[in-house]
Parts: structure tokens; sequence; C-alpha cells
């Protein structure tokens, strides 16, 4: 029975395992493939993969902290992310592993399909600001990139700003214009604790629009006070959980070959939000 299996620290509140479970009940394989969570901490990482072929594991999902190791230890690996510099799927081939990364193909699954010459935000400067950044680029936006600490944000520009990708640092809050952005994506930690992204990032409650797109890759408990401000201002939004579906369906689909059932996925995805 191939298994699949999260691989994180910590990781017991992932929604990947019922995700993708529910994902190959459905597609009927839930008697050959199984989906499961294993806590690795960061100096455990590398056996851990190196020991998971031997154990019948056919590939992995990686999440925090471990995206950029899951790159490093990968004999091989997708341009893309090669670029992020980021994996978050990796793939057991005889001999060899595969580094993918879904999380910049999930989001552009979800973004409008055509950015050419529109000015998106990205909110932080690590690796989910990277896999945002990457999918705004493809899409072809103007990106800027604010974060707290100011080096890291300039850090990050200098790194991926490529002939494709242009991004520039949107430097001081003052200078923010919320109302000149097509999309704007939060990938900062604000919020998951109850914080008031309102205190913590540079943008006002009453500064979203209609047209414009928000995202909120993180996710927690209960809804974001981010993406209900935006919702009330007319904006479309996108939380955490819907890009956690779609990075997903696109991990399930290398693995398996078979086309992912979304809505499964996120059906099961948001129950668990109920409990
Ligand atoms: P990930 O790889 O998941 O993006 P990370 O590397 O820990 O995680 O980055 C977390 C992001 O949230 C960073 O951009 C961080 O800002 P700093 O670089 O200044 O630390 C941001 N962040 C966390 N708490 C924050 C807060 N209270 N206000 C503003 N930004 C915050």
């Amino acid at each position: 029975m191939p298994r699949l299996a999260v691989l994180g620290h910590p990781v017991a509140h992932s929604r990947s395992p019922a995700m993708q479970n529910a994902a190959l009940a459905q597609l009927g394989l839930a008697d050959e493939w199984r989906y499961e969570a294993i806590d690795v901490a960061p100096e455990a990482f590398e056996a851990c993969v190196r020991a998971l072929p031997a154990k019948g594991f056919a590939g992995a999902n990686v999440t925090v902290p471990h995206k950029g190791v899951a790159l490093a230890v990968a004999e091989m690996a997708t341009e893309m992310a090669r670029e992020i510099g980021a994996a978050n799927t990796l793939v057991f081939a005889p001999g060899q592993t595969h580094a993918h990364n879904t999380d910049a193909g999930g989001l552009i699954a979800v973004l409008p399909s055509d950015l050419h010459g529109r000015r998106a935000l990205v909110l932080g400067a690590g690796g989910a600001a990277r896999a945002a950044i990457w999918a705004l680029g493809a899409l072809g936006a103007e990106v800027e990139v604010w974060n707290r600490t100011v080096a890291r944000a300039q850090e990050i520009t200098i790194e991926m700003d490529t002939q494709s990708v242009h991004i520039q640092v949107a430097e001081s809050p003052l200078e923010i214009d919320q109302d000149a952005y097509e999309v704007i994506v939060n990938t900062t930690a604000v919020g998951l604790h109850g914080e008031d992204p309102f205190e913590h990032l540079p943008l006002r409650r009453e500064g979203f629009r209609p047209g414009q797109v928000v995202v909120d890759m993180v996710y927690g408990d209960v809804p974001s006070t981010l993406l209900a401000a935006a919702t009330a201002a007319g904006a479309t939004t996108i939380d955490g959980i819907e890009i956690l579906v779609q990075q997903g369906a696109l991990s399930l689909q290398i693995w398996t070959g078979r086309e992912a059932p979304v809505e499964a996925m996120r059906a099961a995805a948001y129950s668990l939000g109920d409990r």
C-alpha cells in the first residue's frame, strides 16, 4: 500500500490528512493509499526523508519549518521549486527524491488569470511570501513586498527580482496606497493568535474596495479579521484553507496521476473548523 504523509513540526493541527484521505476515498483509492501526519524535528528531517521510501512512502507534503531543507535534500527539483527556494511536495522515485512546489500553483489556480501590468502587494518575507511572489510574477503582476523587518523584504526582493518577476520593496507603511493594488496577499502570521491585522500590517480596515482580490494565506480556527473587512468592503476574498485545498489537489495529482476531487477535499478541509 503506497503511503503518503505531511512532514511538519508541529503537525498535529494539519488538515492535510483528513483532506487527502477524503480525496483518496473519493477516487476509490482508500484501500490502496493512506495519508498520515508525521511530526519531525528539524534535526531529524533529512534522515526521516531518506528512510521513508523503504517504509513504503510514495511521496510527502512538507510544511513549516522544513520547506527549505526539503528542496536541499532532493536530488531533483522543478524549476519552480528552485526559483521559490522551497518545496512542499516530495516524490520518492527509485533512488531519488524529486522536489516540487505546489503552493505557488495553488495560488495561481485561484487568482485572476491575467494580472499583466497590475500591482500586487505581498505582506511578509518568509517561505509563503516567496511562493506568493512567484505566483503573482508568473501572472504578470508588478509585485511589491512589505515586511515588518525591512531588511528581509530587501533580501527577498534582491533574490527574486528576475527578468520575469519584477519586485520592489514597499518600505514605509505611510507610502502604501491600499487602493492601488489589484491583489493583496497576507503571508504573515498576523491574526493567527488573535492579533489585530490593522494594528500590525500597513492596511486600513476601510481601505479595501470592490474589484480587489484579498488573500490571507494564514488560517486559524476563526474566519480571518482581514478577510471579514475585505468582504465588507466588497472585495473578493480567498482564505488560507482554499489555498491549502488547491496546493493539496496539485500534490495529489503529482503522486497518483489522477485528477483531484477538489470539492471533496474542500468539504473535508473546511469541516475540521467546526470541531
Ligand atoms: P513563513 O515561512 O510561513 O512565511 P516565517 O518565515 O516565520 O514564516 O515568516 C513569518 C512572517 O510573518 C514574517 O514576514 C514576519 O515578519 P518579520 O520578518 O518581521 O519577522 C511576519 N510576522 C510575524 N508576526 C508579525 C507581526 N506581529 N507583525 C508583522 N509581521 C509579522
